[in-house]
C-alpha cells in the first residue's frame, strides 16, 4: 500500500467532474451548426428582413439573406473563438486566485449565465441576446479549457497521466456528438426548440456547481504555491487512500525548490526567458499543428466538404464523424500511457498528411472517376481517426507536463491564447482560402502536418512515466547541450581526440 491506490473513486469523481466544463466547451463548439438556417430566420424576422423566396421548409436551399442577417450569423460564430482568446489570458490567474476547485466554481457564473441569454432568446432581439450568450460562453470555454486540464494534470498519479488528460479531449469530442445529435431537425433543431438547443450548453456547469464542492483541492497548489504542507498531504490521502505519502511529497518538494528559485513567471518573463525557450517552443507548436492541421475545417464545414465529395445526407455523415472522432479518442486513453505521446504524435501527424493528400486526390478527381468520391470520403474519417490517436487530445495536457510549477499556469494560458487564436483564423479564413484552392485545399495542410510532423520528431521529448522534475531536467540538459560555446565544443572534442591517441 506504499503507493496508495492509483485510481481511487475520488480522483474517479474529481476528475469526471472538472471533465464537465470540457463537455460543455465541446457542446458549444458544436451546437451551432445545425441549427444555422432557423436561427438565421429568426434574426431576418427580428430586423425586419425576411428574404423574398422564403418557403415553409427548413431546407430552403436558396434563400438570399439580408447582409445584416449574414454578419451577425458569422459574428454569432466566431465571438465564441474571441471570447476564448480574450480569456485563456487569465487562466494563470484565476487558478492561482483562490486555488483550482474555487477557480472552476467561480467560472461557472458565466456558463450559466451565458446560456440563460441563449436560451431566452425570443423574449429580446434574438440576435443580440444569442450573440452576448455566445461571447460570454466563449469567454468561459477560454477558462475552462485551460484550468481542467491543469487540475487533472496536477491530481494525476504519473503512470496515469496521460490517459486522465485524454479525458479532456474525450469529454470535448462527446460534447460536440451530443451537440451534433440533438441538433437533428427532429430532436431540438428545429424553429420551435433551438433556443433549447443553445441554452442546455450550461446544463453540464450546474452539475459541476454541485459536485465540486466534494473534489479535493490540488495537493500540488496546496503545498507549492501556498505552502500549505499538511493540507497537501491530506488531500494526497483523499485521493489516493491511507497511504505513506512521504514519497510523493518529497518529489513536490523538488518542485517547490525549483519554484522558489524561479518565483512567480508571468507570461512576459516566460516569453522573454532563454530558460524557458525550448519548452515554450514545444509547446505553442504541437497547439499550432493541432489547429492548422485543418480539423476544425472538417468539424466547421463538415457538411460542404461532404457535399461536394457527393453523399446525399450530409448531415448524417456529420454525425458519424464525431462518432468515429469519440471512438478514436478512447482509444487514444487506453494507447498514451503505453505507446507514449511522442509516439502517438508522429502517428496522428504522419497519418493525417497522407489523409489529407488523399482527400485532394479524391476531390480532384471525383469528376472523372465517381469512385473516388468513396476516396475522398474515407480520408476524411480516417484524417479524423488519426487527429484523435495523438494530435487532439495530447497537446492540452503535454503543456501541464512540460512546465513545473512555477512557469506552468503561464504555460498554458499562452498555449491555450494560442490554440484559440488559431481555431478563430481557421473558422474565418477557410471559406475564403478554399474558394481560392478549390479542391487542392487540403495540400496546404497536408504541407503543415508534413512540417509538424519533422518539427516532433526532432524537438519533442517523450513525457510518458516522467515525473515533472526528469521532465524539467531533460530540457536543462538539452539546453546546457546547445548552450556549449563553439570553443568548448571543439577543446572537448580536441580532448577526445587526444586521449583516442594516446590509448
Ligand atoms: C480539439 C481541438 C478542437 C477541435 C476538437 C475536435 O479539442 O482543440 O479545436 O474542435 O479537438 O475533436
Amino acid at each position: 500500500m506504499e503507493s496508495g491506490k492509483q485510481l481511487s473513486g475520488t480522483l474517479a469523481l474529481a476528475v469526471f467532474t472538472a471533465a464537465l466544463g470540457s463537455l460543455q466547451y465541446g457542446y458549444s463548439l458544436g451546437v451551432i451548426n445545425a441549427p444555422q438556417r432557423i436561427i438565421e430566420r429568426h434574426y431576418s424576422r427580428a430586423l425586419g428582413v425576411l428574404p423574398q423566396n422564403l418557403t415553409r421548409s427548413n431546407d430552403t436551399e436558396e434563400e438570399e439573406l439580408h447582409p445584416s442577417v449574414v454578419m451577425y450569423w458569422s459574428l454569432s460564430v466566431a465571438i465564441f473563438s474571441i471570447g476564448g482568446v480574450a480569456s485563456s489570458f487569465l487562466v494563470g490567474f484565476v487558478g492561482d486566485l483562490r486555488g483550482r476547485i474555487k477557480g472552476m466554481l467561480m467560472i461557472n457564473v458565466l456558463a450559466i449565465t451565458a446560456s440563460l441569454l441563449m436560451g431566452l432568446a425570443r423574449m429580446g432581439p434574438p440576435h443580440l441576446m444569442v450573440i452576448t450568450g455566445r461571447a460570454v460562453m466563449g469567454f468561459y470555454c477560454g477558462l475552462s479549457s485551460g484550468l481542467v486540464p491543469m487540475y487533472i494534470g496536477e491530481i494525476a498519479p504519473v503512470a496515469y497521466r496521460g490517459a486522465l488528460g485524454t479525458l479532456h479531449q474525450l469529454a470535448i469530442v462527446t460534447g460536440i456528438l451530443i451537440s451534433q445529435v440533438l441538433g437533428l431537425d427532429f430532436l431540438l433543431g428545429n424553429d420551435t426548440m433551438w433556443p433549447l438547443l443553445l441554452g442546455l450548453s450550461g446544463a453540464p456547469a450546474v452539475l459541476q456547481t454541485l459536485l465540486l464542492p466534494l473534489c479535493p483541492e490540488s495537493p500540488r497548489y496546496l503545498y507549492i504555491k501556498l505552502g500549505k504542507e499538511e493540507e497537501a498531504c491530506k488531500s494526497l490521502k483523499r485521493f489516493r487512500g491511507e497511504y505513506d505519502a512521504s514519497k510523493d511529497m518529497a518529489e513536490m518538494k523538488k518542485e517547490k525548490e525549483e519554484a522558489m528559485k524561479e518565483k512567480q513567471v508571468s507570461i512576459i518573463t516566460l516569453v522573454c526567458s532563454s530558460a524557458y525557450r525550448q519548452q515554450l517552443a514545444v509547446a505553442l507548436m504541437m497547439h499550432l499543428s493541432q489547429q492548422f492541421s485543418g480539423i476544425n475545417a472538417i468539424f466547421y464545414y463538415s457538411t460542404s466538404i461532404f457535399l461536394k465529395a457527393g453523399v446525399s445526407k450530409p448531415v448524417f455523415a456529420t454525425i458519424g464523424v464525431g462518432v468515429i472522432n469519440t471512438i478514436f479518442t478512447m482509444v487514444s486513453v487506453l494507447l498514451v500511457d503505453r505507446a507514449g505521446r511522442r509516439t502517438l504524435i508522429l502517428i496522428g501527424l504522419g497519418g493525417m498528411c497522407c489523409c489529407a493528400v488523399a482527400m485532394s486526390v479524391g476531390l480532384v478527381y471525383q469528376a472523372t472517376f465517381s469512385w473516388m468520391s468513396y476516396v475522398s470520403m474515407s480520408a476524411i474519417f480516417l484524417f479524423v481517426c488519426f487527429f484523435e490517436i495523438g494530435p487532439g487530445p495530447i497537446p492540452w495536457f503535454i503543456v501541464a507536463e512540460l512546465f513545473s510549477q512555477g512557469p506552468r499556469p503561464a504555460a498554458i494560458a499562452l498555449a491555450g491564447c494560442c490554440n484559440w487564436t488559431s481555431n478563430f483564423v481557421i473558422g474565418m479564413c477557410f471559406p475564403y482560402i478554399e474558394a481560392l484552392c478549390g479542391s487542392y485545399v487540403f495540400i496546404i495542410f497536408a504541407v503543415i502536418l508534413l512540417g509538424s510532423t519533422v518539427f516532433t520528431y526532432c524537438r519533442v521529448p517523450e513525457t510518458k512515466g516522467k515525473t515533472f522534475e526528469a521532465i524539467t531536467a531533460e530540457f536543462q540538459r538539452r539546453r546546457r547541450h546547445r548552450q556549449v560555446p563553439p570553443d568548448a565544443k571543439a577543446a572537448t572534442e580536441l580532448h577526445h581526440l587526444k586521449s583516442s591517441s594516446e590509448a
